[in-house]
């Protein structure tokens, strides 16, 4: 099979975790007969630097043409990083949003596991983390905040600024959908976030939720509002299997789950539109503190190569070649620096993008 990929490096890290999963996919090419086809273009900083805008429409057009894209990623330090002095429509995450409303890319899939070999790295109590966990967030990504109408104004001397929270029925439908598809493959149980105490677009997203959860009598729905979810997150993770969520909940509550396995350098994620496309980048941002040290953690970047293979191009097989290697490298006792604990090998970022390779085989 061709598969056709459009990768992003993207910046800081992004370069050299990008590079580490085209290693590891070349690999299983081979294994499995499939060819594989890249394109490379520029979003974020590395965009910036040349072309002044953070992503540019010929880019998107090369993603279009693609079967999915891999992404590293986006952004350098905030404060110190002189893309931050540009205005805001032309900083590195106005291409992240760009992409992703491009390719109506509206469903965000974002697991959040204890891999039993990292069961140390978890922060919270023993008595807590030994039940484990494994939770999938869909978070909606193209509607909400992050999309509405925005603006600043001075009004009567005093500056005021305004974002406004919009969602239609189809938007929280559509989500819904994917979230409740999803759980029927997993452990049949949708806990959707919101906050329908307050907010009016709460309340339509649970009505609509509660419409689609009618197709799907096999699954159990419960809901919680965010602020609840957001401690029942370190007080019972275990009690999680799709967490399904609206843009900007989702976007805190998948940083707080990610926290809470302790190996954010493990987690993947997908975004997906209503096709086979995808766009898979790890869970974790560009590190610029530690770029170009060949010492990154390229486990998340692989592991989203891996759901690309399975979401995309329904290769199963394949995708459980890469978990497979992942989970073995980790068992044989194999570390990048961010999940080093005593009596580990520690490798740098090529190191375990070679040893993951060679385990496939
Ligand atoms: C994420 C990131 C982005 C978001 C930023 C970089 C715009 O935090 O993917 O979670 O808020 O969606
Ligand atoms: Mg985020």
């Amino acid at each position: 099979m061709k598969l056709n990929i459009t990768c992003i490096p993207g910046d800081g890290i992004g370069p050299e975790i990008v590079r580490e999963a085209k290693k590891v996919l070349d690999r299983t090419a081979l294994k499995f007969g499939h060819e594989m086809i890249y394109t490379d273009i520029l979003m974020g900083g590395a965009s910036i630097d040349v072309h002044g805008v953070p992503l540019t429409d010929e880019a998107i057009q090369t993603a279009k043409n693609a079967d999915a894209v891999l992404m590293g990623s986006i952004g350098g330090d905030t404060t110190t990083s002189p893309w931050y002095k540009l205005a805001p429509e032309l900083r590195p995450e106005a291409g992240l949003l760009k992409i992703r409303k491009a390719l109506n890319l509206f469903a965000n899939l974002r697991p959040a596991v204890l891999y039993d070999e990292l069961a140390a790295a978890c922060p919270l109590k023993e008595e807590i983390s030994k039940a484990g966990f494994d939770m999938l967030i869909m978070r909606e990504l193209t509607g909400g905040l992050y999309f509405g109408e925005r603006k600043t104004v001075t009004e009567n001397g005093i500056r005021k600024a305004v974002d406004t929270l919009t969602y239609n029925e189809e938007e929280i439908r559509r989500i819904a959908v994917k979230g409740f598809d999803i759980a029927r493959k997993r452990r049949k149980k949708v806990t959707s976030v919101d906050k329908a105490n307050v907010l009016d677009s709460s309340r339509l997203w649970r009505a609509v939720v509660e419409e689609v959860a009618k197709n799907y009598p096999d699954v159990t729905l419960e809901h919680m509002l965010v602020d609840n979810c957001a401690m029942q997150l370190v007080k019972d993770p275990a009690q999680f299997d799709v967490i399904l969520t609206e843009n900007m909940f989702g976007d805190i509550l998948s940083d707080e789950a990610s926290m809470v396995t302790g190996s954010i350098g493990m987690l993947s994620s997908a975004s997906l539109n209503d096709t086979k496309f995808g766009l898979y980048e790890p869970s974790h941002g560009s590190a610029p503190d530690i770029a170009g040290k060949n010492i990154a953690n390229p486990i998340a970047t692989v592991l989203s190569a891996a759901m690309m293979l399975r979401f995309t191009f329904d290769l199963d097989e394949e995708a459980d070649a890469i978990e497979s290697a992942v989970k073995q490298v980790l068992k044989e006792g194999f570390r990048t620096v961010d999940i080093m604990s005593e009596g580990c090998k520690k490798v740098s970022c090529s190191e375990m993008g070679d040893l993951l390779a060679q385990r496939i085989g």
